[in-house]
């Protein structure tokens, strides 16, 4: 098969965009068209103020846009023009119908797979970017072939990402691995290799990973159902070392000197949240319950029930400690996003916690060095969270520095890891908040004896709050 000339991207957003700007920064020979829908998405993409924030993609983008990059609302024309086309379109969690809450909504993965197959007039690569549970490939052959135009073939590939928001522009120059899978045909196997050319322009062969078409799929919803199992089991460990005196740091720490377990994603904290632990667990569940495996899926759905322990027992402890209500207290919430370093705010600990403060009736007033104050009450009158905006507003307010948000507060509640948390003048923010004055740390990020010395009443997820009193 020739070399990839053109590549067209379905979906602009956060794995589409970085993931395919990535390809024009690294392969100049080659045209990469990112489409989306979205006219909106596509203009901030065209413009000085790019839809996501991630460090590193601004100078990717700028560098390469209008030379061999390129952003547009015309999906057919650039699916018509490329040699191979990513699918990379969000696949949520099912809202209603059968699987509602569990199940993967593809209904946009046909949606673009039937426009593909409408409008192609030559051959080409089709490739899975979004995470679609195990055997998606197949449906989207069905619906390619029943509706391809006769002389157009289509060789369907998954290349699940890996990436993580907050780091993907690191992780796409360098990954561990990248993962392609084909089915073992002739020309299943031509093409694995031919996308697997496009990755070895800056990949080392030995990192490109090829699969069966079934491994490759299930694979992705594996890694994040294994990484999330991690984060779920330090946390579980969290509420033991709270009850006994033990320091979950300290025990994550001897325990991931063991080499056969690892040091990474061993960090105690609020709970997981972004757009695809939840989302891809619960999509596992719902595979193994579809594939009459009731075992395996209530062991999964266990690593989705203690996150919302976590959180749950995040806010309980919160409330408990400040007396045992908030009603009318000032709550400072430190970060929004559901980690540092990316404006994403999907699944993130800090809506639970909010929506439960403010079904407290406390006053919430929150701080994101980077998400805007539409998006947070855009999240906050979600249905399902609190659906009336005035009351939202009336609950809550937002602010523009950490100190703003202090002022007069009762309680400081770190829910985002942001580094900046680390450096601020803690006296001034003492002296600034109701007394006592309480900081509740989900990260356990800050320095919390020298808070105490400042007067601070500190908890830490994890740590016996009593720690350092004499
Ligand atoms: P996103 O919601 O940011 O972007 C998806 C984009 O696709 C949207 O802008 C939407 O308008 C567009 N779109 C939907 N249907 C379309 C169509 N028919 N034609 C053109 N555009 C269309 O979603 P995100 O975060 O980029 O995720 C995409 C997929 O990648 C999901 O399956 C997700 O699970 C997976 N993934 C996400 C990661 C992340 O960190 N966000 C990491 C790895 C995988």
């Amino acid at each position: 098969m020739a070399p990839i000339k053109n590549i067209c991207c379905i979906g602009a957003g956060y794995v589409g965009g970085p993931t395919c700007a990535v390809i024009a920064y690294k392969c100049h020979d080659i045209k990469v068209t990112i489409c989306d829908i979205n006219a909106q998405r596509i203009e901030a993409w065209m413009s000085d103020k790019l839809p996501i924030y991630e460090p590193g993609l601004d100078e990717v983008v700028f560098s390469r846009r209008g030379k061999n990059l390129f952003f547009s609302t015309d999906v057919d024309k650039h699916i018509q023009e490329a040699d191979l086309i990513f699918v990379s379109v969000n696949t949520p969690t099912k809202k209603k119908g059968l699987g509602a809450g569990m199940a993967a909504d593809l209904a946009y993965v046909e949606a673009a797979t039937r426009r593909i197959a409408q409008v192609s007039t030559s051959s080409k690569i089709v490739v899975e970017k979004s995470t679609v549970p195990c055997r998606t490939a197949e449906s989207m052959r069905a619906i390619l072939e029943a509706n391809c135009t006769a002389n157009v073939k289509f060789d369907i590939l998954s290349n699940p990402e890996f990436l993580a928001e907050g780091t993907a522009i690191s992780d796409l120059f360098n990954p561990d691995r990248v993962l392609i899978g084909s089915l073992q045909t002739e020309s299943g196997k031509v093409a694995q290799q031919t996308l697997a050319d496009v990755y070895a322009n800056w990949i080392p062969r030995e990192n490109i990973i090829t699969t069966n078409l079934w491994s490759s799929e299930l694979s992705k919803l594996a890694a994040n159902a294994l990484l999330a199992q991690r984060i779920s089991s330090i946390n579980a460990l969290s509420a033991v070392c709270e009850a006994t005196g033990a320091d979950v740091d300290e025990v994550a720490y001897a325990c991931g000197r063991d080499t056969r377990i690892g040091s990474k994603f061993l960090k105690a904290s609020v709970g997981f949240g972004g757009s695809c632990f939840q989302k891809d667990i619960l999509n596992l569940v719902y595979l193994s319950t579809q594939l009459n495996l009731p075992e395996v899926a209530e062991y999964w759905k266990q690593v989705y029930t203690m996150n919302e322990y976590q959180k749950n027992r995040f806010t309980r402890n919160i409330i408990s400690t400040l007396f045992n209500t908030i009603t009318n207290k000032k709550i400072a919430v430190l970060g929004f996003a559901f980690k540092k370093d990316t404006g994403d705010t999907r699944e993130s600990a800090a809506i639970t916690l909010i929506k439960s403060f403010m079904e407290e009736n406390a006053r919430v007033a929150i701080y994101d060095p980077k998400v805007e104050a539409e998006q947070i009450y855009l999240d906050l009158t979600e249905p399902g969270v609190v659906d009336n905006r005035k009351q939202v507003e009336k609950c809550i307010e937002i602010c523009g520095s950490a100190y703003e948000a202090a002022k007069d507060a009762d309680a400081l509640v770190v829910v985002t890891e942001w580094d900046e948390f680390r450096q601020l003048d803690y006296n001034r923010i003492y002296k600034d908040m109701h007394k006592p004055a309480f900081v509740f740390d989900g990260r356990l990020m800050l320095d919390a004896p020298k808070l105490r010395d400042i007067g601070f009443k500190v908890h830490v997820i994890g740590k016996n709050p009593l720690e350092g009193r004499a």
